[in-house]
Order: structure tokens, then sequence, then C-alpha cells
């Protein structure tokens, strides 16, 4: 949940920063750190804790100029420390920068730099890459800020959003945005401009914005921006009139609280898994849950309870925790639970999955498990809610406030979640061995990249809901892991276009639905190159022997099912245990756009609530 603020003009850069930073603090961090070209030197100043304290070591220790940047830490790669606070800067002191998203490659070019005599000064990914802008400024680039990041950027693997700072152009700050790590918006004002990762943050100086697209640079000096292609193409990108209304500017350049919750995932995935995982010693931390190994071994069930979004989310999970932990997990409605007088005991943990953490009936099954003396854990988003405060261990989601009705990032943060209790709890109980633990965490740093990826297609998803929104009934099947994936599909696709959906795990489409088949019933068939490509592949066929349309959901590169489906929407390669967080952005966009196409109202659709606490 990281903020980064930039400005540039005549004014003091300090205190538009600060006060930037402050507008995002309900992202929440756990240090923050300003820069600012002052008198021929960048001068730093960094404290962990709230912003009050960067300020009271500023009010002691002031630093003055018209150009700095700023940013609010919520750590990755090393302990929340002034060392590991942005921003940072470069072994020469010419280069300062701040950064949100994971340096997926970072230990292999900290090696690299090392090599070459650079010293490190912190634990953190991002510094990597102000050493890099130094590297290049000195060797290729002429000392020219713009083409000494972007040969750096070039680079970095994973997604990000970086802001660099030079002594030697005090006159310009250059933006980049890889990926989706976050936004990187330009503040277009009269005589200086301003950055930033999110609106609010500057929404006070201008309403004139620039929203940089991936793969785009800008060079921002206090009178005009240049904004370019990473391969150094001039663009000329719209300027958007960004409304003041809370609402709107909440909303930024979506159109939708849905629409930006889709696209926000990227960045709420980076934040889930920040500050879980020691990036350096490849292993995994669960503070909130902290079982010794020993209560570890003890656990012999885990009962996940959940409702709707949360409970398909639990079906994903138990792929993660039986295949990682080999712990036996069951999956059960919270609706449900309390009327079948469950077995259980202290050698079973209750794993509660909810969102808004107040939904009623798994607040039940919480209270009916506690009742029979099992342990309690939740997985929630809404930090302080009653899931939060009755657990004896929680995970929170960390997806940020999720204002849709229906649940986007917080599935896919939910299902992070439980990929890290997996791995945790196969590192606590010795059930996985070292070798898969590593390349399971080198696996999910590459996660937010992957879903960044996936969402750089979402032109394709609105070109085909445009063929399919005036249908009325849908099949979505999916098998493996992703079966529940199919369920979640159906699910988004009837909460807010009203379209009938039926989610199946595909081998039971023989047993009933396949009756349903027609042309007039797209068939949407989650079929990636996976352990079960060639049973999805024969369903496929039968459907289409049906006269059903299909539209698959594939791996890219895979050509062959271009001639059994009828439309193909792809994802990248991905380890299968990542495919049901990428396979469902396109679910989840398609259902978006269908629903627009048809005139629904997204955020609010008609008989759901976001918080469900009546029974
Ligand atoms: C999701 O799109 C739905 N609005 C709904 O199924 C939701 O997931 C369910 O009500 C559970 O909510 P919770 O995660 O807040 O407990």
């Amino acid at each position: 949940m990281c903020g980064i603020v930039g400005y540039v003009g005549e004014k003091n850069a300090t205190p538009i920063i600060i006060d930037g930073l402050q507008r995002l603090e309900y992202r929440g961090y756990d240090s923050a750190g300003v820069a600012v070209f002052q008198e021929g030197e960048i001068r730093l100043r960094r404290d962990v804790g709230k912003l009050n304290n960067l300020r009271t070591r500023l009010a002691a220790d002031p630093i003055t100029g018209g150009i700095g940047i700023g940013h609010t830490r919520w750590a990755t790669h090393g302990v929340p420390a002034e060392h590991n606070a942005h921003p940072h800067i470069s072994m020469d002191g010419e280069f300062v920068v701040v950064h949100n998203g994971i340096v997926e490659n970072y230990l292999e070019l900290r090696d690299e730099l090392q090599a070459e005599g650079v010293e490190f000064k912190s634990e953190t990914d991002t510094e990597v890459i102000v050493q890099l802008v130094a590297r290049f400024a000195a060797n290729g680039a002429q000392g020219d800020l713009t083409e000494a990041t972007r040969k750096a950027v070039s680079y970095l693997r994973g997604a990000h959003a970086i802001v660099v700072m030079s002594k030697r152009q005090p006159d310009r700050l250059v933006a980049v945005r890889i990926g989706n790590a976050g936004g990187v918006a330009l503040g277009l004002g009269d005589g200086e401009n301003f950055i930033a990762s999110d609106i609010p943050a500057i929404l006070e100086q201008t309403r004139k914005m620039i929203f940089l697209e991936t793969r785009q640079m800008a060079t921002v000096w206090a009178d005009h921006v240049d904004v370019q292609t990473l391969d150094g193409k001039t663009l000329h990108p719209e300027i958007h009139d960004v409304a003041w209304d809370p609402v709107s500017a909440a909303k930024g350049e979506y159109k939708h609280f849905m629409q930006k919750e889709i696209f926000e995932q990227a960045r709420s995935i980076t934040d889930t898994i920040r500050g879980r995982v020691d990036f350096e010693h490849e292993t995994v931390i669960l503070g909130d849950l902290d079982l010794t190994p020993q209560q570890a071994q003890d656990i012999q069930r885990i009962v996940t309870v959940a409702c709707g979004t949360s409970y398909y989310s639990g079906l994903v999970g138990k792929f993660y925790i039986e295949n990682l932990a080999r712990v036996n997990v069951e999956v059960d409605y919270g609706s449900e639970y309390r009327y079948r007088n469950p077995i259980l005991n202290d050698k079973t943990a209750v794993l509660a999955i909810t969102q808004s953490g107040e939904t009623v009936d798994t607040l039940a099954a919480m209270e009916e498990a506690r009742d029979k003396g099992a342990q309690l854990w939740s997985i929630v988003n809404a930090i302080g809610s009653q899931a939060m405060r009755i657990a004896d261990g929680y995970i929170t989601m960390n997806a940020g406030p999720e204002i849709g009705v229906a649940s986007t990032k917080a599935f896919t943060s939910s299902i992070v979640d439980q990929y890290l209790l997996a791995l945790y709890l196969g590192q606590q109980r010795g059930t996985l061995p070292e070798a898969l633990r590593r390349q399971h965490v080198h696996d999910l740093a590459r996660l937010p990249d992957l879903v960044g990826r996936v969402l750089d297609r979402s032109a394709e998803v609105e070109a085909l809901a445009h063929k399919l929104y005036q249908y009325t009934d849908f099949l979505y099947l999916g098998r493996g892991i992703n079966y529940p994936i199919a369920l979640e599909g159906a699910l988004k696709l009837k909460e807010i276009s009203y379209i009938h959906a039926e989610g199946y795990p595909a081998g039971e489409m023989k047993h009933g639905p396949i009756a349903l088949i027609d042309e007039h019933m797209p068939v949407l068939a989650i079929a990636l190159k996976d352990s079960v490509y060639d049973k999805m592949i024969s369903q496929i066929e039968q459907a289409k022997a049906r006269g059903g349309i299909v539209i698959a959901i594939a791996t890219e590169g895979d050509t062959f099912i271009g001639t059994k489906a009828d439309h193909v929407l792809y994802i990248p390669q991905a380890p299968e245990m990542l495919t049901p967080i990428l396979a469902v952005i396109p679910l989840q966009l398609l259902a978006y756009s269908v629903a627009v196409a048809r005139g629904a109202d997204v955020d609010q659709p008609r008989n759901l609530a976001k918080s469900v606490t009546v029974e």
C-alpha cells in the first residue's frame, strides 16, 4: 500500500509532498521519507512509523527546495526501518528513487552490482533501481536522467511504479509505469507539476491529470511534461479533468469501483504478499497466526467456512493446503455449518474467510466452532471486523477498501492468503521440502507481474463482451484447481448483469447440465495447459457437438485450442497453483463489460449488499 508523491515547481516541495502522503495514509504504511534538492545536494529525511514522526524530524532539521519526491512504505523486502524506508539514494549520492512494486530479480541484480563495487545500504529490492540508474548515468546515458532510467528499468522484472530525481539535472523528475503495481498520475499545474501514485494525493493541487499506461515513462519539468513509451516513442496522452467530488475522485480514471478494483489487483496482491515473505531467505512469516512447529504439526484437519465468493476462494485454498501442508481440508458454507452438528475438536482449525468480516452466517459458523472447542482462524479484509476480533489468529487480505458489491480484488487476495497459509503450514510442519518452498516463494514474487499481463489484455475481453451480452444463459466449466474459478465466474456474471449462469466442475457436465447446451448457451471453459488440459478439450468437444458457443480461457501460445473453441481469451503461462488467480481476471472483466453493455448498475447491483449481516 505504498504511496508516491513528487513535486517540481517554484514552491517548497516538502510540505506539498508531506500533505500528499498524508492523503494516502488510509492505505497503510510502516515508514515514510522525503528527498528534496537543496543547495546543490539531495537531502533526505526518513523515519519509521507515522508521518508525524517524519514531520517532527523535518521540524528539527528542515529541508527546502523546489523539487522533491516522497513515499510511504509498507515493507516487502527488509524490515520496517529507517535505512529501508524510501527514498533510496545511489552510492554516489547523485540519484534518488521511490518505488511501488517488487523487483523479482533483485537478488541477481544486487549480486551483479556488488561485484562491480556497489555498496548497498538497505535490504530492499528498490535500492537496485537507483544503483542501476547511477550505473547507466555514468556509463552510456551521458548523465541524462531519462535515458539512464530507461536503461535501468529495462533490467527489472516485475511490475513497477517508479519516480527518480537527479542531482545533475535538478529541474526534472522521471516517472515510469511498468505493469500494474499501482498507477502513476501526472498532475498539471501552472508553472508546477506533480506526480502521485493515487489521485487523492494531489487533487487539492490540480484537477488536470495524465495517467501513465503500462510501459510508459514521463519526464516532468515545472512547465511541461514529456510522455514516451519505454522504447522512446513520444506520446500525446489525453489530459483528464478529474472531478472534485470525493466519489468520482476515488474512482479516478475508472467508470466504476468494480472496474477500478479489478485493475488494482496487481497492486492489491503485492500488498497481500508484503511483509509475509522473506524473499532473501525464501520463507513465509505469518505473524498474526504465529504457530510453533509443534502447534502446526498438531493440526489434523482444517474446516474452511465462508459464503459466496469467499466460499469459492476456500475451494481453491483446499488445493493449496492439502498439497503443500498435507492437512485434510473441508470447505463448508457458513450458512449451513451450524445446522448439521459438525464434529470438531481442538486438533481442528476452523478457517473463516470473509472480506467484510461481518457476514452473519460466517460469524455464526465461527461461534459454533468456538463452542465445540476448535481453534479459530480468519482471513479478513476489513481490519478490526468481528471475524478478526474473535479469531485466535488471523491473516489480513490487505486488499484495501472494496467498494463494488461484487467482490473481485478481495477474492484474489484471499486466495493469495491461503497460498501463504499453505506454505507457512508446510514450512512449520516440515511437509514441504525446502527446494519446493523456495520455488513457490519465487513464483509468488512473479504473481503481480503476471496479473498485470492479464489486465493488459482487457480490451480483448471487452470486445468479446459486445458479442455475448444479449445471451440469457451461460455455463462455466473448470476442472482441478480451476473448477472453483468456473463457479466464481458464473457468480460474477449473475450478480452484476442478472444473466443466468451456472458454474460446474467440467466432469459433471455430462451428469446433467449438458442437457441445457444448444446454440443459445455460451459455454465458458477454463482450459489451460495444465494437468487437466486434455480432459477440458474433450468437454469442449462435447459442448461443440451440441451446438454450444465455446469461449476458452487458455494459455498463451496454445494455438490448438483455437481450432476447438469459438473464442479464446489468453492468460500467460504460469505455475499451475497461480492459475486460478490469473484465470478469474478475464471472467471478472467479462462480467463487468457484459453488465456495462446491458446498462446494469455495476457497483450496486439490485438486491445485493456488500456486507450480509442478516440471516
Ligand atoms: C461477492 O461478489 C458477493 N457479493 C458475495 O457472494 C460475498 O462474497 C459473500 O456475501 C461473502 O461476503 P464476505 O466475504 O464479506 O463474508
